[in-house]
This record gives structure tokens, C-alpha cells and sequence, in this order.
């Protein structure tokens, strides 16, 4: 029996989303909360398919079969497999795909990305293509195309390569890490929709494009001024970053009252900085702080019902765990 396990993390956007989309920069960091995806051989002749985190097991005759009775929302993974076939020639059969996140889903933590790319190098792996990393990368773009259209590329490169990134125009550098686990992500307890927040904010775009072009010019100041901060470890200039970041992505109306909310308790109660996360209109909101006050925040936050935890960035990116 040959079998491949290979996992990927999660993401978190600290500056610049949306304004990323039209071409400004932005920083994200990979987070220790993975997706992972195990490939078995099998007797069987089909493709068998175990999402698990929603419970559902398929079985398939062939990519067609696949193409035509997996259900409309698992689309991008079918996506990743016509592609493989296109490109590699790969014809699949007798294997098994077993696919898990500990990702909360369509949330701003990278979830699609972070499956996209598991997915992408557990073939890889399996069928020992050699890809670089920056293949991997590019394939699960495509992937991710299924997903929200006109995607960035900053959620499949930091979720591929891990550690903290600026990101701008598909070229990316790697910045220091100024600290370890500082960062708390809290959940809205709302699934957003990040097609629908990137197309409230192209809306935004067209009636207003003199407004919308400052907001982004100023997003892009503040994204220069975070990598300086970064650079100098000053989180509590970073922090008040993530607030400024936070008043220009409610202007653009992707903030809503639960993410004012958790931004709010968190700053009433020392934060360095908070803001949304990722497409926002729900999702996660991320917050600063050192460690003693974020403990303080999140127990605070969830007795308000919304969980919160403290995750390290995450440092390696794609991985391969285990095969026989
Ligand atoms: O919420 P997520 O994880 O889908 O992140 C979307 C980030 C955006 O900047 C809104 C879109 C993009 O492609 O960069």
C-alpha cells in the first residue's frame, strides 16, 4: 500500500486585504492550524473522496464522474484534479483521498488556500512530480480561482510557504518574526462569504473610485509603516496599524457590528490593535496585545460567546509528514 500525508497551514491577513486585490501591498502569516490530506492506494478501481470535516464520503468511476456528481460547493477539488490530469497526464484511479482542516470554514483563516494547497502537494507527492514550491503555489491559484474569481494570490503563497510575508503583485518577501504567540484570533460565530465582501467592495470601487483609491493609498502607507514596526519589533505601533487598517476596511463596508464589537472589547481592554481578518462580513478579527492582556481578552471574549485562541505563526508552510 503506498500513502502520502501532507498538510498545510491556515493564514491570517495582518494589513492590506481587499486593497491587495487592486495591486497594493499586504503582510500575512501563516498560522499552526492545518489542513490535511492523506493519499491511500486502494484495490478499488475508482476515485474514493472522505471530506471530513463534513462527513461525506465519494465514490468515483472516473475524473468525469467526479466532474459531474461531486457537489457544486466541493467544486475547487475537482478543480485540482483536472488539472493534474491536464497537465500531468494523471489518470485516477484506486486511490483514496482523505482530506481534514482544523481550519474553521469560510472565516478568513485561509481555509479554501490551506486545502488548495495540501491538496496540490499531496498529489505532488504521491505521484512524485518534484514540484517546487512556486508551482504548488501557482496550481492551487488556479484552485483558488474557482473559489472567489479574482483571489490576490496572497492566501495560496503564505499558506505554500509559511512564515511572515509582504505580498504585492505575486511577488512576495519574507519578513522577521517579531514575536511568538501575540496574536489572538477570535471568531464572529459569522461564516462570511469572501466572493460576496470582494464584490461589495468592487462596488464600492465603482461608485466611488476617488475615495476608494485613497482608502487604498492609505492602506498602502500603512502597510509600508507595519513592515518598518515589524522590523523594529514595535507591536505597539503595529497594533495601532491594525486600527487605522480597521477604520479604512469599514469604510470600504466590510466591517459589521460583531467584528466592531470584538475590536472594541479588545482595545477597551488593552490591545495594542485589532481589526477583521481576511475577507471580513464576518470571519475572524485578529488582536495585539502581550501575552497577560490577550489572556485577559479572550477569556473576556468568550464569556461574550466567541471563541478565541492564541495560535503561533506558523513556519515551515507545505509539508510532508509521513509514507509508506
Ligand atoms: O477571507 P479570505 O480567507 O477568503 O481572504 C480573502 C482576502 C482578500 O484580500 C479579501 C481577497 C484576496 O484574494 O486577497
Amino acid at each position: 500500500m503506498k500513502k502520502v500525508i501532507v498538510s498545510a497551514p491556515g493564514k491570517s491577513i495582518f494589513f492590506g486585504e481587499h486593497a491587495v486585490v487592486y495591486g497594493v501591498g499586504a503582510i500575512a502569516a501563516a498560522i499552526s492550524l492545518f489542513t490535511t490530506c492523506e493519499i491511500t492506494s486502494t484495490k478499488a478501481n475508482n476515485i474514493q473522496l472522505n471530506l471530513e470535516n463534513y462527513s461525506q464520503t465519494f465514490e468515483f468511476t472516473d475524473l468525469e464522474d467526479m466532474g459531474m456528481n461531486l457537489p457544486i460547493k466541493f467544486k475547487p477539488l475537482s478543480r485540482g484534479f483536472q488539472l493534474f490530469n491536464q497537465r500531468y497526464k494523471i489518470d485516477f484511479k484506486n486511490i483514496n483521498i482523505k482530506i481534514s482542516s482544523q481550519l474553521f470554514r469560510s472565516s478568513g483563516l485561509g481555509s479554501s488556500a490551506s486545502t488548495a494547497v495540501a491538496l496540490v502537494g499531496a498529489l505532488n507527492r504521491y505521484y512524485g512530480l518534484n514540484l517546487e514550491r512556486e508551482k504548488i503555489s501557482n496550481h492551487a491559484y488556479e484552485i483558488e480561482k474557482i473559489v472567489h474569481g479574482t483571489p490576490s494570490g496572497i492566501d495560496n503563497t503564505i499558506c505554500t510557504y509559511g512564515n511572515l510575508i509582504y505580498y504585492k503583485n505575486k511577488q512576495f518577501e519574507p519578513l522577521i518574526i517579531p514575536f511568538n504567540s501575540q496574536l489572538l484570533i477570535t471568531f464572529t460565530n459569522m461564516a462570511h462569504d469572501t466572493k460576496k465582501a470582494i464584490n461589495k467592495v468592487r462596488t464600492f470601487r465603482t461608485n466611488n473610485p476617488e475615495k476608494c483609491e485613497q482608502i487604498f493609498q492609505e492602506i498602502h502607507s500603512i502597510v509600508l509603516e507595519a513592515k518598518n514596526a515589524l522590523n523594529a519589533a514595535d507591536l505597539k505601533t503595529l497594533g495601532s496599524l491594525m486600527v487605522s487598517n480597521q477604520e479604512l476596511l469599514t469604510e470600504i463596508g466590510v466591517s459589521n457590528s460583531i467584528i466592531d464589537k470584538i475590536v472594541k472589547i479588545s482595545l477597551e481592554n488593552g490591545a495594542y490593535g485589532s481589526k477583521l481578518t481576511g475577507a471580513g462580513l464576518g470571519g475572524c478579527v485578529i488582536t495585539l496585545g502581550n501575552d497577560k492582556i490577550l489572556k485577559n481578552i479572550s477569556t473576556i471574549l468568550e464569556t461574550e460567546g466567541f471563541p478565541s485562541f492564541s495560535v503561533p505563526i506558523d513556519k515551515v508552510g507545505l509539508r510532508v509528514h509521513d509514507e509508506k
